[in-house]
C-alpha cells in the first residue's frame, strides 16, 4: 500500500519550479563522452546494428514497437531473464524499462511461465470459446477495484480506451470527450489529440480527418477551473460524455498531479454528469492492487486496464465499470434497445493471456511486491538525488510507487510553462529530446535500459541490482557538463 506522505507529497509546484531550473541550467554529456558511447555501440553492438538493418528491408524503420527506438540504433534482445535483458552481442543490461511497465514481477517470471505452459499442455492456446480463467481474471480484477462490478477483456490498452469512450458516449448520450494535455491514452483516432507523434514534432498524427477530433479537446493538468470552463463550453455542444486522465499525470507521471486535483475532478464530473475514465493502463496493479483509485481514494466511472493484467502476454487490455454501464456491452447481456455498443476481438481473453494475467495478479499479492517495490523505489530515488546533487546535475527525480521519472532535461514540463512561445517550446523540445536520447544511450552503454531516457520502472527482480544501476548512473553523471 502506498504511503500518503509521498503521494503528491512531493509537491507538484516544487517540481514545476525544479523543472524550470532543469530546462534552464540542465547539463548534457560532453562531446568526448558522446563519441565514446557512440563508438561503444558501434563496436559492442554490431550484431544488433546488422540485425536491425536487415529488418529494415521488411519492417518500417526496422522495429515494430515505439519502445524499441533506442538511440543510436535499436538493440536485438535475445534473452530476458529476471532483472536483465541480454542482446545478440552478449551485452547484459539491467531492465528498468519493464516492457513499458508490464513485467513488474521480473522477466520470464517462472510462476507465469509455468502456468502458461500448463495451460497449453492441458487446454491449448486458443479455443475461441469460454474457459474458466476468463472468469478468474475478471473476478480478481473486480475484487481489487470496487468501482468495477464487471470487466471485459480486450486486445490492448488502446482498444480499451476506444471501448471506454464508446461506452461513455452510449451511456450519457453525449459526444464530447475531454482529456489532459500531453497525456497518452493510446493511439486511437479520437484520442490522439495533443500528443506528439513519435519521433516527430507533429502534435497529432496525420491520417485522422479533422472532423474526427471535433469532439475531443484537452485541458491543462492541475487546473480544475479550466476543466470546469471546458465542461460549461461543451454544454452548448450537447455536453461532455467523459473526462479521461492518466491518474498520475502526463506520460506516467512526468508532470505529476497536484494534491486534491483528483477530488476536484470527481466533483466536477458529478456536477456536469460527465463520466470519469481513469486510464490505469500503467498504474493498474502497478501502484498497488487497487491501482490509482485506491491510492488516491477517488473512484472512476470507467477504468481502462492494460499491461500487467495479461502478465506479459498479448490481449493486455480491458475495461471495468459498474453494472449499469457494463450492461451496454454485448454479447450475453439482455440489451437495452439501441444503446448497446459494438466491440470484438478474435484473440481477446485467450486462455494464455488470462492465465498469465491471473497468475501475475496472484503473485503480486503473494510476494507483497508493491510494498517491496515502493521501499526500493523510494531508496533509489533518494540515492539518485544525492548522486545528482553531488555532481551538481539539475534533475527531476520522482517516483509514484515503482514508476519513476529520472529527468535531466525537463522535457515533459516544457509545455507547462506559459511564458514560452510556441516556437520556443518547439525548440526546447527538440533540444530536450536530443539530450534525453543521448542520456538513454549513455545509460544503455553503462548497462541500464530505461524508457525514453527518463521514464523508469522497477520490477521485483531489479530490486537486488539497484546498486549496480546506481553505479551506472554515476558513471554517466560524471561525464555531464
Ligand atoms: C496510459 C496509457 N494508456 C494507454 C496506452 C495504450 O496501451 P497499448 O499500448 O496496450 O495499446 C498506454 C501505452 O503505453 C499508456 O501508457
Amino acid at each position: 500500500m502506498l504511503r500518503q506522505d509521498y503521494l503528491n507529497g512531493y509537491d507538484a509546484d516544487a517540481i514545476h519550479q525544479r523543472a524550470a531550473r532543469v530546462i534552464r541550467d540542465g547539463k548534457r554529456l560532453s562531446q568526448e563522452a558522446l563519441e565514446t558511447y557512440r563508438a561503444w555501440f558501434d563496436q559492442k553492438c554490431a550484431g544488433s546494428k546488422a540485425a536491425v538493418e536487415e529488418a529494415k528491408r521488411f519492417i518500417p524503420g526496422g522495429i515494430q514497437h515505439n519502445l524499441a527506438l533506442n538511440h543510436p540504433f535499436p538493440l536485438d534482445i535475445v534473452r530476458a531473464d529476471g532483472p536483465y535483458l541480454c542482446d545478440i552481442d552478449g551485452n547484459q543490461y539491467i531492465d528498468l524499462l519493464n516492457a513499458g511497465g508490464v513485467t513488474i514481477l521480473g522477466n520470464n517470471y517462472p510462476p507465469i511461465r509455468e502456468a502458461v505452459v500448463r495451460m497449453m499442455e492441458d487446454t491449448g492456446y486458443l479455443t475461441g470459446l469460454y474457459h474458466e480463467y476468463e472468469r478468474k481474471l475478471a473476478e480478481k480484477i473486480c475484487s481489487c477495484y470496487p468501482s468495477c462490478d464487471k470487466f471485459r477483456m480486450l486486445g490492448s490498452g488502446t482498444e480499451a480506451v476506444m471501448v471506454a469512450l464508446r461506452l461513455a458516449r452510449a451511456f450519457t448520450g453525449k459526444d464530447q470527450i475531454v482529456k489532459l494535455k500531453g497525456c497518452y491514452d493510446g493511439w486511437s483516432d479520437h484520442i490522439v489529440y495533443d500528443v506528439r507523434t513519435v519521433n516527430t514534432k507533429a502534435s497529432f498524427a496525420s491520417g485522422i480527418p479533422a472532423d474526427t477530433l471535433k469532439n475531443t479537446s484537452a485541458v491543462m493538468i492541475n487546473d480544475p477551473e479550466a476543466l470546469e470552463r471546458r465542461f460549461i463550453e461543451n454544454e452548448a455542444k450537447g455536453g461532455t460524455a467523459a473526462f479521461i486522465m492518466e491518474p498520475i499525470g502526463q506520460d506516467s507521471g512526468g508532470v505529476p498531479v497536484r494534491l486534491g486535483y483528483h477530488q476536484e475532478v470527481r466533483r466536477l464530473c458529478d456536477k456536469y454528469g460527465v463520466l470519469l475514465i481513469m486510464d490505469e493502463v500503467v498504474t493498474g496493479f502497478r501502484l498497488g492492487m487497487g491501482g490509482a483509485q485506491e491510492t488516491f481514494g477517488v473512484p472512476a466511472d470507467i477504468t481502462v486496464f492494460g499491461k500487467i493484467i495479461a502478465g506479459g502476454f498479448a490481449s493486455a487490455g480491458g475495461v471495468g465499470a459498474r453494472d449499469e454501464i457494463m450492461a451496454l456491452i454485448t454479447p450475453g447481456v439482455s440489451h437495452t434497445a439501441g444503446r448497446t455498443i459494438m466491440l470484438g476481438g478474435t484473440l481477446s481473453a485467450n486462455p494464455v493471456s488470462c492465465v498469465a494475467g491471473y497468475t501475475a495478479l496472484c503473485e503480486l499479492e503473494r510476494t507483497r511486491a508493491h510494498e517491496k517495490l515502493e521501499t526500493a523505489a523510494e531508496q533509489f530515488a533518494r540515492d539518485l538525488t544525492d548522486l545528482a546533487n553531488r555532481y551538481e546535475i539539475p534533475a527531476i527525480i520522482t517516483h509514484q510507487g515503482s514508476i519513476m521519472q529520472i529527468d535531466v532535461t525537463g522535457f515533459k514540463h516544457i509545455a507547462t510553462f506559459r511564458e514560452y512561445s510556441e516556437a520556443e517550446i518547439a525548440a526546447l523540445r527538440a533540444e530536450g529530446g536530443k539530450r534525453m536520447n543521448e542520456f538513454a544511450m549513455a545509460l544503455a552503454a553503462e548497462g541500464v535500459i530505461v524508457a525514453a531516457g527518463n521514464k523508469t520502472f522497477l520490477n521485483l527482480q531489479t530490486i537486488g541490482v539497484l546498486q549496480d544501476a546506481l553505479a551506472a548512473y554515476e558513471r554517466v553523471f560524471r561525464q555531464m557538463i
